[in-house]
């Protein structure tokens, strides 16, 4: 199970090139049909059939620096204790660039990152973090949601978010705006963003989406339902109850996910729990998966950092297997390790 961290192994291990392996060794000659036929049309079905999204949140990877006075507020006062008494030792940039390192060797289709990519906003740490994104890949590759820790200035629509914007922007064919809910078609993977980041008091986390962004998200899951895309919503908060307190929920949570249960969607992904998190949203067409992740950067044993991969099989119009990998940094053998598939 376990795998070196830079051994290179990670190509061949991808899905499609053990398909692809599977096809060739298990085709026997006597079938009298040309061989490499067989092997190009299974590779084509496989990249047809086959979409691998990875998922990572909460790197919390960049160091605290301001830029001047006006960067300071009570909670960032209260923030910047935090970091050097404590954050700073519990979330270490290595253990981030290790994950990334492996996630990216694995070359997904795709990667969404569901925000606190900083610990405080701050426009410093923001340009790290452009760095930490460009390195899951290009903008076109990577979807971002910002967090509640990039959202700790004075406005919603802070320096940080236009620092990112290749990355938060939706598809300039979708006719969608430059603000949330953002919407990117992949293959038959439907990304709808939900910005759940906005500045909060002293000691709330909370995070929320607002009317106008929930009629919208609604609008957006049924459409993109119709033309049978897997909808997969990315949302930093969770919007259930089960694995937040009242002082970290979603506020609207309840009206998202009466939404998501009406409108229909496949997958829900967030962060802000820092842990591999699994609830549901029940609606008339099945349980739909609502599932959280460990922060990347995250040195602490009881929940290390990780992040996990979907795949995602299309069987019929609308209708998609999925199952999850979480991929966690063994700390103290600084390796990488795959837990069980889980079935979704
Ligand atoms: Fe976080």
């Amino acid at each position: 199970m376990g795998r070196a961290l830079l051994g290179g192994a990670a190509a061949a291990r991808s899905p499609r090139d053990s398909a692809l392996r599977v096809h060739r060794f298990s085709t026997p000659p006597a079938l009298g049909r040309p061989r490499a036929a067989l092997i190009i049309r299974a590779h084509f079905s496989e990249a047809a059939a086959l979409f691998r999204l990875a998922h990572v949140s909460d790197l919390h990877a960049t160091r605290v620096r301001f830029s001047g006075a006006r960067e300071w507020n009570a909670k960032r006062a209260l923030g910047w204790i935090s970091w050097q008494t404590r954050r700073r030792h519990r979330y270490r940039p290595e253990i981030a660039a290790r994950l990334i390192d492996d996630l990216v060797a694995s070359a997904p289709d795709h990667v969404a990152v569901t925000g606190d990519l900083t610990h405080m906003g701050l426009a410093a740490e923001a340009a790290e973090a452009t760095g930490w994104l460009a390195r899951l890949g290009p903008p076109e590759r990577v979807t971002l949601v910002p967090g509640n820790h990039d959202a700790q200035g004075a406005a919603r629509d802070h320096e940080v978010m236009d620092a990112w914007r290749p990355y938060l922007n939706s598809d300039a064919a979708s006719g969608a705006g430059p603000s949330f809910p953002s919407v990117r078609v992949r293959g038959p993977i439907a990304l709808v963003g939900v910005s759940s980041a906005v500045p909060t008091p002293v000691h709330l986390a909370t995070g929320r989406a607002g009317d106008a962004q929930l009629a919208r998200v609604a609008q957006l899951l049924s459409e993109l339902g119709a033309r049978g895309l897997c909808r997969i919503v990315l949302v930093h908060h969770p919007p259930t109850r089960a694995h937040v307190s009242w002082r970290r929920r979603l506020e609207d949570g309840d009206a998202l996910c009466a939404i998501v249960a009406r409108a229909g969607a496949e997958l829900v992904l967030h962060g802000h729990t820092h842990r591999a998190t699994r609830d549901a949203i029940a609606s008339p067409g099945g349980a739909i998966p609502v599932l959280g992740v460990p922060a990347t950067s995250s040195a602490a044993a009881s929940r290390p950092g990780a992040y996990q991969v979907f795949e995602i099989e299309e069987r019929g119009r609308g209708r998609f297997a999925i199952t999850r990998e979480l991929h966690e940094i063994d700390l103290a053998r600084s390796i990488v390790r795959a837990r069980p598939r889980e079935v979704l």
